[in-house]
């Protein structure tokens, strides 16, 4: 994949430090989710949540009757249901969980972000995950990531076992690593995270700013993600206007240059965890869950009331900021 190219290299060293120290593949834009384009692309899931939430996944046709999924033309939405009481019996609240019909192996993929579901019980997730599987074989990415009123995003790695990320002083991010260990067979499946540390990177604070963008770029060298809050100057101008100048048919390509700046979490491949053998095309995904194994598990802890069923069951009200707004989602891949 990654090419050395002469008259790069040779550019590179013609222009001196100006230019990106990379001689390697650009990577393309490839597809482009932006409003209704995610009723076509994806796959409203309706199986039982493999995590145990209290979450009923309806189906693409219910979640747009109920408008629990809605599109414009620059805007999608998808969220819990937030005016009906859920029975003892019920399966769990309505709640949606999308995946890409199309699966990408290396590539940059860039999600400008509005909104966030927030609040105590929600476990929300955009993460990736191996199309041909099974879990956890071909890996899953957890890209956004947290529960009930968490404030920092925690990304992590999930895979079968020999597959470890070195201590945080051997990282080239800002992130603070959370476990070391990727095997999802081991810690409960705690998998191998890194908590972001730029303020504003997930839930409450993330929202009252009008929420931000991620991007993750991923090789046969690992895994890293940035993170840019709405109005952070330092924005890259290929993440905020990807489109290029007006009139230019040449699709956008972009690739990390030292203007975006360190990733807030590093997982590097390599000989503590082979690329090849743990890491194939991936499915993306949205969902949001409630209660279940994390956010259930750690509801007494989180400063929410009460328990976490009962807040499901009997407190619509509750889930009114309960809801996904996707500006846009763009994958790269190289060329
Ligand atoms: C459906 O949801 C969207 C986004 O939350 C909202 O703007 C719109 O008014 C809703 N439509 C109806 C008919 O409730
Ligand atoms: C887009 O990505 C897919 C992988 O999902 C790849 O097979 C295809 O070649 C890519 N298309 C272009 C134009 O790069």
């Amino acid at each position: 994949m990654t090419r050395f190219n002469m008259r790069t290299g040779y550019v590179i060293l013609f222009l001196g430090s100006i230019l990106i120290p990379f001689a390697s593949a650009h990577f393309v834009l490839n597809d482009t989710y932006i409003g209704r384009a995610f009723f076509q692309g994806w796959k409203w899931e309706t199986l039982d949540d493999p995590t145990r939430g209290r979450v009923n996944y309806i189906d693409q046709g219910t979640a747009i009757r109920q408008n629990l999924s809605y599109a414009t033309d620059d805007k999608f939405v998808m969220r819990a249901d937030d005016y009906s009481v859920v029975s003892q019996s019920a399966r769990g609240r309505n709640s949606v969980r999308i995946s890409s019909y199309k699966a990408y192996d290396e590539s940059i993929i860039v999600l400008d972000l509005q909104h966030m579901p927030e609040g105590c019980s929600t476990w929300p997730a955009f993460w990736s995950l191996s199309q041909k599987g099974p879990w956890p074989h071909g890996g899953e990415i957890d890209i956004v990531e947290g529960v009930n009123l968490a404030t920092q995003n925690l990304a992590s790695l999930h895979t079968t076992p020999s597959c470890t990320m070195p201590q945080q002083r051997e990282r080239l991010q800002s992130g603070h690593t959370t476990s070391t260990n990727c095997d999802a067979s081991v810690n409960y499946n705690q998998g191998c995270g890194v908590s972001f540390a730029k303020p504003a990177s997930y839930g409450v604070p993330f929202n009252e700013v009008g929420g931000g963008y991620f991007a993750i770029l991923r090789t046969q060298k690992g895994v890293s993600i940035w993170f840019w809050s709405r109005n952070d100057p330092a924005v890259p101008s290929e993440i905020k206007c990807p489109s290029g100048l007006l009139g230019d048919l040449t699709p956008p390509s972009i690739f990390p240059t030292p203007q975006w700046g360190q990733p807030e979490a590093n997982f590097p491949t390599g000989s503590q965890c082979d690329y090849d053998s743990h890491f194939d095309s991936h499915m993306l995904m949205f969902d949001l869950t409630f209660c279940g194994d994390w956010a259930g598990a750690d509801y007494d802890s989180s400063g929410c009331g009460g328990t976490c069923m009962d807040l499901v069951n009997n407190h619509p009200q509750a889930f009114s900021n309960a809801y996904w707004e996707i500006n846009s989602l763009r994958i790269y891949t190289p060329v």
